[in-house]
């Protein structure tokens, strides 16, 4: 949950690591810090603080650090309120090795106390600085990378660390045990990081740390090895991803950029993925066997938060298309219980960071029962991505904004492209039926983009209803998953109690709730179940609750219901959540907006939540 960085070359340090720090800040922004080293006083230097990354600008511009070998940390407090004595980096007694730590130390207690025994003195609450005087332990005699092997073997629980010393000034040291980190490969200079678009700018070349790895790196080299000191060689991978992609580029957010980017993204997916000529759908890394897939019997399908929702969703989807039994998992909950896997059931592990440690502990439960996995990631390289059996990836960018937009719409669009697939293998559609659902998918970016270029009568509507202190979320079918989302989407960013719910469970006691003072969003597209949604309405109405309906073009039925109606285009409802998001995101985004919230870095939240 927490942002590392790292620089070692003939530049100086401090703007990379703010640099980077800033685009790692959606990790973790509670507390930030930076170390360098200052060759002229061989001595390490620290800046550290409460607050975000631009209050730590300001620091650095009073007080700049000098050197062109360093590391920089933003946090999610874990351990330790955040304050400054918290904030990473954390020096060891002498002043003479800085490290930043992202993860969980669970034995930090026994080893803090072990250490205060040999005389260690601690300043901070944290389980990081427990690692620092680890390895000032260790460091009599060896080199820091063999002080920092011995030292991580040590540690129980997840984490990822940056090492500098002054007694070997010219080396940068990572270790991945559990969390990410990835070594960004430069010209006369090298990087690590948590994530790759801390690199976008820097470096074009990553190699991707396995499990239990240690990096070390210099000026021009990255050696790796293994926790047995052992080399391992492992090839830069290139990687793709546009440093545009990274910044707001004029929009006010990333959130609102994101929302926007949505129509490309769902097309770049529908144009990559689908032959033009042959219409036959295929995916770069499924790597599992299509005989094997074949044989799938059911499905289960983990996640947490809004990709859990992408998941739900895909029950309606892989049921309708593939008549095989899915069930949805929340991966914290999968992962504690006894699941019963069928011999040739398929786990579909669903994550935009890929490092969601949750979601990772369900797959690995599943792999102990001998199932199938498969990733649907946006990460390229990430935990999931490389531990699974195979990855179809979302290829929506880095989405930066902590709630998810563009990569719920991409998970959802690989759903019905996998969907798709599959009938291919388990001839459940005709070959007419395929591709008119094919034709139909394909309109959905132009659908989409129409409905974006009207996106300023969304704001109305969100400014109007800002100050309501509650909202209910409603939907049927295949949009009672998009309930879910679009309550938690406004829950997260602007801070109102909001819930989603099965709009025919209504009568089941949400309806007590209902009076003049909530907001209730009925999404209520054109359906099979429109009446029953009609209904729904009618009951809120006349217990005088505040609907904004989301319906489609043309619905005059609506209008005499509710004045507050965001009309989306008009499509195939089994394809509608691919439109019914945006306005959901749009609403939780300017209702967020109005009450002056922090959009893209909401308190107490972080994009990857790598601990349980
Ligand atoms: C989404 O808006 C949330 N911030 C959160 O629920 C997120 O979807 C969840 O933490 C899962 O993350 P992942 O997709 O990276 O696994």
């Amino acid at each position: 949950m927490c942002g590392i960085i790292g620089y070692i070359g003939n530049k100086e340090a401090q703007p990379i690591i703010l640099n980077g720090l800033k685009r790692l800040e959606y990790r973790g922004y509670d507390s930030c810090g930076a170390a360098t080293y200052l060759e002229r006083k061989n001595s390490l230097s620290v800046r550290k603080l409460p607050g975000k990354v631009k209050d730590l600008e300001n620091l650095l511009h009073k007080k700049p650090l000098s050197g062109s070998l360093g590391i920089g940390h933003c946090r999610w407090a874990t351990h330790g309120a955040p304050n400054q004595v918290n904030s990473h980096p954390h020096l060891d007694c002498k002043g003479e090795i800085a490290l930043v730590h992202n993860g969980i130390i669970e034995n930090y207690a026994k080893l803090k106390n072990e250490l205060i025994k040999d005389k260690h003195i601690f300043l901070s609450q944290t389980d990081t600085e427990v690692i620092v005087h680890l390895i000032e332990k260790f460091y009599r005699g060896c080199s820091l990378e063999e002080a920092v092997r011995k030292a991580v073997t040590k540690l129980e629980g997840s984490f990822a660390i940056a090492v500098i010393s002054r007694r070997e000034p010219g080396k940068l040291v990572g270790a991945r045990m559990g969390s990410p980190l990835v070594v960004g490969v430069g010209k006369e200079e090298n990087f690590l990081a948590s994530d790759v678009p801390a690199l976008l700018d820097l470096a074009q070349e990553i190699i991707f740390l396995e499990e239990n790895e240690i990096a070390v790196l210099t000026t021009d080299k990255v050696t790796l090895t293994n926790l047995a000191g052992e080399t391992v060689k492992r090839a830069p991978s290139r990687i793709n991803w546009d440093v545009a992609q990274a910044q707001k580029q004029g929009w006010p957010h990333f959130m609102l950029k994101e929302i926007n980017e949505q129509p490309a993204i769902l097309e770049g997916l529908l144009n990559s993925r689908i032959d033009k000529d042959s219409g036959e759908i295929s995916f770069e890394a499924l790597k599992i066997p299509v005989e094997k897939l074949a044989k799938t019997s059911n499905i289960v399908i983990v996640a947490c938060g809004t990709a859990y929702h992408a998941g739900l969703c895909g029950k309606y989807i892989l049921e309708e298309l593939c008549s095989i039994p899915v069930s949805v998992d929340v991966s914290s909950e999968f992962r504690y219980r006894n699941p019963l896997l069928a011999e040739n059931a398929l786990v579909i592990a669903i994550s935009q960071s890929g490092e969601t440690a949750d979601t990772l502990a369900a797959v690995r439960e599943a792999k102990k029962k001998e199932a199938l996995v498969l990733a649907i990631c946006n990460v390229l390289g990430s935990s999931l991505a490389r531990e699974s059996d195979g990855v179809i990836y979302t290829h929506a960018g880095p989405e930066i904004g902590v709630a998810s937009t563009k990569a719920y719409t991409a998970q959802l669009m690989i759903l019905y492209l996998l969907a798709l697939y599959l009938t291919g293998l388990k001839k459940t559609l005709s070959e007419d039926k395929r591709s008119a659902y094919l034709s139909e998918l394909k309109r959905i970016p132009r659908l989409q983009e129409a409905f974006l270029k009207k996106q300023g009568l969304v704001r109305g509507i969100a400014r109007k209803h800002s100050h309501f202190g509650s909202f209910l979320f409603l939907g049927r079918n295949i949009n009672y998953p998009l309930a879910l989302e679009g309550a938690l989407k406004l829950k997260e960013i602007s801070y109102i109690p909001a819930e989603g719910y099965a709009a025919g469970e209504m009568k089941h006691g949400p309806i007590a709730l209902i009076d003049e003072y909530r907001a209730v969003v009925c999404i209520t597209p054109a359906s099979r179940i429109y009446e029953k949604m009609i209904s729904n309405i009618q009951e809120i109405h006349s217990r005088r609750g505040k609907i904004i309906a989301i319906a489609s073009d043309d619905d005059d039925k609506i209008k005499e219901l509710t004045r507050e109606t965001i009309f989306i285009p008009r499509a195939d409802e089994f394809f509608s959540p691919l439109l019914v998001a945006l306005p959901l995101q749009l609403l939780a985004y300017h209702i967020a907006v109005k009450r002056d919230c922090d959009v893209d870095q909401p308190r107490n939240l972080a994009k990857s939540v790598t601990v349980e």
